[in-house]
């Protein structure tokens, strides 16, 4: 039995978890700091890691504690050490090189963006949270991931474990970013992918006609022309929208975004044969987007929970359990990697 402590550092949650052989999930601690950066209607670098700091330890504790095991039970530690915020990787990779200096355990390096994807080998109970029941067994490769997160949107194949091909990505704004910047242009609370969520329910998605950025019939995204649109329409009002109509700019977005995302997933999903979408990161847990791709996908469509999509050390645990028994292990060198890519190299030609 393989088991790893994980921490995530990299934007505004404190996390750590304890995975067993990449699966199960011992305990799973996210310390948020939502509340914290809301007033300021986004992520405040200086103020991220500065909570990072204060919370790590406690947060490393309680991990360790909910799993009924000491340092001695631990086989590695890992650490996401990019992309993210530089100020706030350094909190979780020296927390990290610490405890595995002083524990005598090997020590690794994570991709954030890897770890959203192996979010979907961890078990997981039907509400989400703990971990009695099998594992979901049945991934075969290739599969084709649909990565979208508050800084990144990449639709990748996965051919085998860490075995990664780029099919294209944002050109701009992120799916979350998108989310998040028309959230404050529409006076929702932060984070506003949630909130435009919630507010959507009650709206009609037709009501307004936003643009799609198809951009040819490349797998490459652009969301900047539909933030400028509803710019436009909110600016037009005199007074900020309300009531039906802030519900309806909500669906109308929310539609846009989920449109060309699960659209070009299918079709990537059906051009490179994969056996399954799997839809990863934070804006995954958008009902909206998983209920759109499982229609127009003509095969198995998976999400996390919910509680997974969003940052977590539980997948920095998953994903790290794959390269310990590649027998990777990171130098005491290791360092932040803020603009650390899942895929270095753009296809140049199709297959
Ligand atoms: O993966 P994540 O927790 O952090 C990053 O790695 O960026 O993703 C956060 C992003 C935010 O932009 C947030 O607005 C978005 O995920 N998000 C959602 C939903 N829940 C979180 N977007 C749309 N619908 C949701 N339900
Ligand atoms: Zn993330």
């Amino acid at each position: 039995m393989i088991r790893i402590l994980a921490i995530e550092t990299s934007c505004d949650e404190t996390a750590a978890a304890v995975i067993e052989d990449g699966r199960r999930i011992l305990s799973n601690v996210i310390a948020s700091q939502t509340e914290l950066h809301a007033r300021y209607g986004g992520v405040f670098p200086e103020m991220a890691s500065r909570a990072h700091i204060e919370a790590i330890l406690p947060v490393i504790e309680q991990a360790m504690r909910e799993a009924y095991l000491g340092f001695d039970d631990l086989d590695a530690v890992a650490v996401t050490h990019g992309p993210g915020l530089a100020g706030s990787l350094l909190v979780g990779v020296n927390a990290a090189k610490g405890l595995a200096l002083g524990r005598k355990l090997p020590l690794l390096g994570i991709n954030h963006l890897e770890a959203h994807i192996y979010a979907h080998w961890l078990e997981t109970r039907p509400d989400g949270v703990e971990t009695e029941e099998a594992a979901r067994t049945d991934l075969e490769f290739p599969l084709l991931a649909l990565v979208v997160s508050g800084g990144h949107t990449e639709l990748v194949m996965m051919h085998d474990h860490a075995r990664y091909e780029y099919l294209g990505g944002t050109l701009d704004d992120a799916a979350g970013e998108a989310f998040d910047k028309v959230g404050r242009l529409l006076g929702l609370p932060y984070p506003g992918g949630p909130a435009i969520q919630t507010t959507a329910q009650n709206g009609h998605a037709t009501a307004f006609r936003f643009p799609r950025a198809w951009l040819d019939d490349s797998y490459d995204f652009s969301f900047s022309g539909l933030k400028t649109a509803m710019l436009r329409i909110v600016e037009s009002y005199s007074d900020p929208p309300r009531g039906q109509q802030l519900a309806n700019l909500a669906a109308s977005f929310q539609a846009a975004v989920v449109d060309v995302l699960s659209a070009k997933a299918a079709r990537a999903a059906e051009e490179f044969k994969a056996t399954a979408v799997l839809l990863c990161g934070g804006v995954s847990a958008n009902q909206a987007l998983r209920t759109t791709t499982a229609e127009r996908a003509s095969i198995p469509v998976h999400y996390p929970p919910p509680i997974l999509c969003t940052d977590n050390a539980a997948m920095v645990g998953a994903c790290a359990y794959r390269h310990f028994i590649a027998g990777e292990r990171a130098g005491w060198d290791l360092d932040v990697l803020p603009g650390l890519r899942l895929v270095e190299r753009r296809r140049t030609a199709r297959a």
